[in-house]
């Protein structure tokens, strides 16, 4: 997968990609490019936000400069998703990660300040993504995020590869969270991991799994 991610800030970008699953992943499965917005601006001094038209607080990303840098990075508008983040979009599920895993090349947006100018939603981007309902500051995170979900799901991302297939949300548990899990040691303070999960007993364990899979939510 080409992931390109247009941003004002690619350094903020480092971590992540220094980290599993990012890393596992760069260069093979998953080919990033960090797109400085600023470096193709048509505007003098850099600038790449103005006021909002009829007032209001604070600075929206000009159209002419995400038209610009797109034009310099595809010489266009691209035929491939191109994904803007913004508090107003779709909601970011693990249906949606499964939906853009599948494409060969996506394009993520990322603004800071108040948000988009509306044409860039209306003719430059395919789709609006949100992380959730509530405001950041910037797409940034909001683009981090959805890169850390996207990436886990390619192959040789995790070191287990079932471990990606059974995790809680995904299609093989049927969208539903995971079961409790625990590790060593068996018993802490008192604390006791359940009986069934140090049986070897498979059969139970799957089924005590199966069981416990619903009670998790909204812990
Ligand atoms: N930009 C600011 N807040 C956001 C959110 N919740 N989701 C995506 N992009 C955003």
């Amino acid at each position: 997968m080409q992931l390109d991610v247009f941003t004002l800030i690619p350094h903020a970008f480092a971590w992540l990609t220094e980290q599993r699953p990012l890393a596992a992943v760069l260069g093979s499965e998953l080919e990033l490019r960090l797109i400085n917005l600023r470096e193709t601006t048509p505007l003098r001094a850099g600038q790449v936000d103005d006021e909002p038209y009829g007032g209001g607080a604070g600075m929206l990303m000009r159209v002419d400069v995400v038209a610009a840098a797109l034009e310099a990075v595809y010489g266009g508008v691209p035929a491939h998703r191109v994904i803007a983040l913004t508090p107003q979009g779709r909601q970011l599920d693990q249906a949606l990660v499964e939906e853009l895993v599948l494409e060969r090349r996506v394009t993520l947006l990322s603004a800071r300040f108040e948000g988009f100018d509306e044409r860039i939603l209306e003719h430059l981007a395919s789709d609006a993504v949100s992380i959730g309902p509530y405001v950041l500051s910037g797409g940034e995170l909001p683009a981090m995020v959805l890169l850390d979900a996207l990436a886990r799901r390619l192959p040789g991302a995790l070191g287990h590869e079932e471990s990606g297939v059974f995790e809680s949300f995904s299609p093989a548990l049927g969208g539903e969270l995971e079961h409790p899990q625990y590790t060593r040691p068996a018993e802490f303070r008192g604390w006791r991991v359940p009986d069934v999960l140090l049986s070897g007993d498979h059969g139970r364990i799957d089924e005590w799994r199966r069981e416990h899979r619903r009670s998790q939510a909204g812990r």
